[in-house]
């Protein structure tokens, strides 16, 4: 099984980046416990971190000619404006989590709408970087339910 892990703009700045809103956890750390745990289990990872919208919708694309059976993404600032990786995501047919580390509902009104939330299988919010493993817990149960 092979998971692909997005992350939108300017979350190469988390450990630093408004730590009282996204926590100290930099992404070079989330990403290291998301592989160990992903290892333990036999699953194949990929991150994939870019601050330019065509970046992330040209990633997608390559991701259904690599096989990639799952794809969790926080698409940062993207999920409230981005047509083009949302038709990106659903072009693909690529089912996926969507993971927020802050609770969007519960900060400004232009963060509550989201671009990807009504195709995605599900979406995780306000849960820090646990969201992830999460999310990677659902991709993983999904493929081999108990
Ligand atoms: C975010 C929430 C977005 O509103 C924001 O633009 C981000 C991060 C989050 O993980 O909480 O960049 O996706």
């Amino acid at each position: 099984m092979h998971i692909l892990i997005l992350q939108g703009p300017n979350l190469n700045l988390l450990g630093t980046r408004e730590p009282g809103v996204y926590g100290a956890t930099t992404l070079p750390q989330i990403q290291a416990g998301l592989d160990a745990y992903a290892a333990e289990r036999g699953v194949r990872l990929s991150h994939f971190q870019s601050n330019h919208e065509g970046g992330l919708v040209d990633r997608i694309h390559a991701a259904r000619t690599e096989g990639v059976d799952f794809i969790i993404i926080n698409p940062g600032a993207y999920t409230h404006t981005s047509v083009a990786i949302r038709d990106a995501i659903t072009g693909v047919a690529i089912p996926f989590v969507e993971v927020h580390l802050s609770n969007v509902h519960r900060r400004e009104a232009f963060r509550h709408h989201s671009y990807f939330s009504d195709v995605a299988e599900g979406v995780i919010v306000g849960l820090g970087p646990l969201g992830y493993r999460l999310a990677l817990d659902y991709a993983l149960q999904r493929a081999a339910p108990r």
